[in-house]
């Protein structure tokens, strides 16, 4: 999908420089130097997610995987081995103790295994020539890699809603918005692609 393309490489544009350098010091998330494999693994799913998320946009591009199947196959297999598995894996030590409090740890930590399960599920299904099937749980497994960027836009939405609540008090605002985004982002994008996915023109396939 060329537009998804285009929101991505901005995406990346403004994330990846604070940890291309590997310098904890530059780290927007506190790298947390008593649990000394919290850096390499929040980088690792970083990189990982990374392309995952550049694949994420060929792998649903409808003309590329009915114009080029071998590419389809190939850019699955990166989405999945040099993406998704292996930035699953890794994340599973950063999301329990994600640095925005239990809030945020629950929903980041659910948000993992949900990735790893979905995306596990549709290579079986594929595996297995259940090809209703895979399309259905890697739908689900890319709406759950771009829960990172609407992240963002999520926490715009809260920090608007809660201001003029928690306003005074910016700590406060900061983990309500951070925890509320952190669940919106993934539950809102599931709830869209399982109604798609489940319309009736769809079910039988
Ligand atoms: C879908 C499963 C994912 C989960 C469960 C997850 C979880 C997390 C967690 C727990 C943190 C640390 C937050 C903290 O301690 O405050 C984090 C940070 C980050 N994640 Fe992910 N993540 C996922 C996917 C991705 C993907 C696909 C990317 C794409 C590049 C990505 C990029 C980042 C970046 C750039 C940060 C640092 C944020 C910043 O600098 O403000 N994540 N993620």
């Amino acid at each position: 999908m060329p537009v998804l393309l285009v929101v991505v490489a901005l995406f990346l544009a403004v994330e990846l420089p604070a940890y291309l350098g590997f310098d904890p010091a530059a780290s927007r998330v506190p790298a947390r130097l008593d649990l000394p494999l919290h850096y390499p693994l929040l980088v690792a799913h970083i990189l990982f997610g990374s392309v995952a998320l550049v694949t994420a946009c060929l792998q649903i591009w409808p003309w590329l995987r009915r114009a080029h199947p071998a590419v389809h196959r190939w850019s699955g297999r990166i989405y999945l081995f040099g993406g998704v598995f292996p930035g699953g894996l890794a994340v599973l030590g950063v999301a329990p103790v994600s640095s925005t409090g239990p809030v945020s740890a629950v929903g980041n930590t659910a948000l993992a295994v949900l990735w790893l399960a979905t995306a596990a599920a549709g290579y079986r299904a594929v595996r297995t020539r259940r090809y209703g099937d895979h399309r259905r749980w890697m739908l689900r497994s890319v709406a759950l890699t771009f829960s990172i960027v609407t992240n963002r836009a999520w926490l715009v939405v809260h920090l608007l809603l809660f201001g003029p609540f928690l306003g005074d008090d910016p700590t406060a605002l900061g983990l309500a918005a951070a925890g509320a985004s952190v669940w919106t982002s993934w539950v809102v994008n599931l709830l869209v692609v399982e109604w798609w996915v489940l319309r009736p023109q769809h079910r039988a396939e």
